[in-house]
């Protein structure tokens, strides 16, 4: 049996489509190898999202030509978000690889693979209608599985390869959702996330992304439900109110905001203005009291003056995010902003940069600070990172909560109350425990 090991690069949708190729290939006779060192094709699958996701990649496939110096016989590729940004140009920089997989392109891997042996293949054709809705993915055993319902993007911010790279938006129909959901609960995971590029866009038919969750609730079995990432403009009222009142869906959201200036906010072509953003805030904290809030910032996008990162700031402080990704802008060849100048120099991005994560931090400390004392839900998900006896797991906001194991076990949901923080983690003590231990884990 031929062997396949994936590194995977990037954000969840990657994770996911790692495990939906090794379900894919595990039906073609491929098992998954543990390190390159075992295995006879190694995939990279990439991100594209900025320079330094690609830089990395680039970096890697060094290493890995030496091991394939020593192994001709290894296939060596790239899938991903990066095979369909660099394409051919992979190849000239890199001859040997052997093969380039586009997103769009997964269900032909093995037949890729099976031609591939000294004829570099580039497989690079979106497909505006591929949802890989029959393929089972390879999930990683857990609490939480992932779910992709959409795939790729219409909405064309101009910073943002995605839409060039995964291509147009399409939907999984809602029956092979919900029978995926379904089969996951039969299988004793406990969460699903919902993903895709912009997830609130889901429609399929008369289902939107509201019915989907709303229809998501009722499968016994599954007791959290949460969703990434989605765009302000598609938060629905309907939307809002499905999760008020659904039980299950948790009160968490992360909500990308990029820039608290309307003017770098209309040249991103985000689609809304500061003044909707923070109603939007308004009316999501008014239905769901509690709920936390994530987000995602650029700074240093070109035109970006001071007042406008000030704006951002200023922005960020008053909504009170729970925490955020932060990023230097970074030019992709084919997005609309490549062809502007940039105006910000690098050194200006880093100290704007570490200007909004020290804003962010010390308001995520406080926020989590400010937790003490009370009590939360935990749902077990493993051993603590760093600490030898503690559990690790996530409250319904999606904080992770560590605490002395105690007897606990991984698939408990226990209450716990809430004795120390950092602007990470919650630190804590178990309450009371119930007994809702997974299958998966009785051994
Ligand atoms: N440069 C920097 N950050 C980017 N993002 C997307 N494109 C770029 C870019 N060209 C960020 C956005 C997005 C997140 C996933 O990555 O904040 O929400
Ligand atoms: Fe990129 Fe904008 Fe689509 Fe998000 S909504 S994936 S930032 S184009």
């Amino acid at each position: 049996m031929p062997s396949i090991y994936i590194e995977t690069y990037g954000c969840q949708m990657n994770v996911a489509d790692t495990e939906l190729l090794l379900g894919h290939l595990g039906q073609h006779g491929y098992r998954r190898a543990g390190s390159p060192a075992d295995a006879d094709v190694i995939l990279l699958n990439t991100c594209a999202i900025r320079e330094h996701a690609e830089d990395r990649v680039f970096g890697r496939l060094g290493e890995l030509a030496r091991h394939k110096v020593r192994h001709p016989a290894v296939q060596l590729g790239i899938a991903g978000c990066m095979a369909q940004h660099v394409r051919e140009r992979l190849l000239e920089k890199i001859p040997f690889v052997d093969f380039v997989v586009g997103p769009d392109e997964y269900r032909h891997l093995p037949e890729v693979l099976g031609s591939a042996i000294g004829d570099p293949l580039v497989a690079v054709q979106l497909d505006r209608t591929e949802t890989y809705a029959d393929i089972v993915p390879q999930r990683e055993r857990g609490v939480r599985a992932w779910v992709t319902v959409m795939r790729g993007c219409d909405k064309f911010c101009t910073f943002c390869i995605v839409p060039y790279v995964r291509g147009r938006e399409r939907s999984l129909p809602a029956d092979a959702v919900l029978e995926q959901v379904r089969m996951l609960a039969a299988d004793s995971y406990r969460e699903v996330v919902y993903l895709g590029q912009t997830v609130n866009a889901y429609r399929s038919g008369t289902v939107d992304f509201a019915a989907l969750l709303r229809q998501t609730q009722a499968i016994d079995g599954i007791e959290r439900i949460r969703f990434t990432s989605p765009h302000p403009i598609d938060m629905t009222e309907s939307l809002i109110a499905v999760m008020a009142s659904c039980s299950k869906v948790c009160p968490q959201l992360h909500l990308p905001l990029q820039s608290g200036s309307d003017r770098m906010l209309a040249k991103m072509e985000r689609g809304h203005t500061v003044a909707e953003y923070r109603s939007l805030v308004d009316r999501l904290r008014r239905a769901i009291p509690g709920i936390a809030l994530t987000t995602d910032i650029i700074v240093g996008f070109p035109g970006e003056e001071e007042a406008d990162f000030a704006a951002t700031c200023a922005l960020v402080r008053e909504i009170g995010y729970d925490s955020a990704f932060m990023f230097k802008y970074s030019a992709r060849s084919g997005t609309k902003a490549a062809k502007w100048p940039e105006t910000v120099a690098e050194e200006e991005k880093g100290r704007r940069l570490q200007a909004i994560i020290a804003v962010q931090e010390a308001q995520s400390a406080a926020i989590n600070r400010a937790l003490i004392g009370s009590t939360t839900a935990v749902l077990i998900e493993g051993p603590a990172r760093r600490r030898d006896g503690w559990h690790a797991g996530k409250s319904p906001q999606f904080k992770t909560v560590v605490f002395p194991a105690n007897g606990t076990r991984i698939g408990d949901l226990v209450q716990a109350r809430i004795t120390g923080a950092t602007a990470h983690t919650l630190i804590a003590e178990v309450e009371e425990s119930k007994s809702s231990r997974f299958e998966q884990f009785k051994s």
